[in-house]
């Protein structure tokens, strides 16, 4: 590949994206770099920007939040044109975002060839925005990089055809990696020393005021036994303020930088989530993950890691804290292939292609 446009949007792609620019750029492969503005907080974006050293974007669409549909349809709007005047020979679109979905399309419908980083995840639960967004984005896709075994046998049944699959493990562990040692020297600012970590924003989660009560309750009641650290997403914040759930151990916090939180997730005592990223970091930092949904896209945290799904019901974070502050927590291991290297073996690919 000559000429290579990546697409980023939101916070996880930010940081799925910055080792596969770094290992690109040291094969002096050209490379452009386009943000949608789909996240444009400065805690959401430019920090991430900086701490992962992401050269600023070539181009910033500026889309900003809307529905689904009025977000996708801005990004696709604004992306046409651009893929237009650079003309790359190949996309580059990352994890099961709005803007994923968008770049794909723009390119499929003018014959610009992508490539999907984090291909082939699957829940099964067509209800959650992101299923939708990471078929329609493989069933387009040209060059499908998928993170784990499942991820390459969801895609074969699904009629893909198998010499355009190529697992190379996952993104997230290159980054992790690289920033971990400066994640343990980060210093405590304020913290307590033993504490669960908390990130919520799924729909599912947090729009619906009665099952956020219930969680919130749930925390509150956890909060008695070991203090709570709340790093809130923007979509929650608000529901949360009209709640109003103030308790002395349970401390919301603005959302924390990369690092910040990544030394936060690596001394937690157990992490609670409804995140996707999230599911896959505490397996491979060997943290009990307790994950606040019914189903996963990443299936192997679960059967190889540390983590457990303990559906909607909040009312199992009790017994499950219970089972973990009494040492007996789920054991795990790291997945093949997450090793730090996924960006090289991508590189490596896209180089002889
Ligand atoms: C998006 C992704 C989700 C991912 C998450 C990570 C989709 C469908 N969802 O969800 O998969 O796990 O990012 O964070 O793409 N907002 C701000 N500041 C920002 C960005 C958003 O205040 O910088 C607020 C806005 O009120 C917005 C809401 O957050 O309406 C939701 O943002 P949006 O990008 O639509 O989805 P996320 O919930 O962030």
């Amino acid at each position: 590949m000559r000429h290579i446009l990546h697409v980023v949007g939101a916070r996880p792609n930010f940081v799925k994206a910055a080792p596969v620019l770094r290992a690109l750029n040291q094969r002096g492969i050209r490379q452009t770099l386009v943000h949608t503005g789909q996240h444009y907080d400065r805690n959401m974006s430019d920090v991430f920007f900086s701490q992962l050293e992401i050269p600023e974007a070539d181009v910033n669409l500026g889309v900003g939040s809307g529905s689904h549909a009025a977000q996708t349809a801005e990004i696709m709007q604004r992306f046409e044109p651009v893929v237009l005047t650079y003309k790359p020979d190949i996309v580059l679109v990352y994890g099961d975002v709005n803007s994923t979905v968008a770049a794909a399309l723009v390119c499929a419908k003018i014959s610009v060839p992508v490539a999907h980083v984090e291909a082939g995840l699957r829940s099964f639960d067509r209800t959650m925005p992101e299923e939708i967004n990471r078929m329609v984005t493989d069933r387009l896709s040209d060059l499908l990089f998928t993170p784990s075994e499942d991820g390459d046998a969801n895609l074969r049944n699904e009629g893909v055809a198998p010499e355009k699959i190529h697992r190379v493990g996952n993104v997230m562990i290159d980054s992790l990696l690289r920033l971990l040692p400066a994640a343990k020297d980060c210093p405590r600012n304020g913290f307590p020393d033993r504490m669960a970590l908390v990130t919520l924003h799924r729909p599912s989660n947090v729009d619906n005021a009665g099952n956020l009560q219930r969680i919130l309750d749930s925390l509150r009641q956890a909060s008695e036994r070991i203090d709570i650290v709340f790093p809130v997403h923007p979509r929650t914040r608000q529901r949360i303020a009209d709640l109003g759930i103030a308790t002395p151990k349970l401390h919301l916090h603005d959302p924390l930088p990369y690092i910040e939180f990544l030394s936060l997730q690596a001394r937690a005592t157990v992490v609670i989530t409804d995140s996707g990223g999230i599911q896959e970091e505490t397996t491979y930092l060997g943290v009990p993950c307790l994950t606040l949904r019914k189903n996963t896209e990443r299936p192997i945290t679960v059967s190889l890691g540390t983590n457990v799904l303990i559906g909607e019901d909040p009312s199992r974070i009790g017994a499950e804290l219970s089972n973990i502050l009494d040492g007996k927590m789920k054991q795990g291991t790291v997945p093949p292939l997450w090793d730090g290297s996924a960006a090289q073996r991508i590189a490596d690919i896209l180089h002889t292609t």
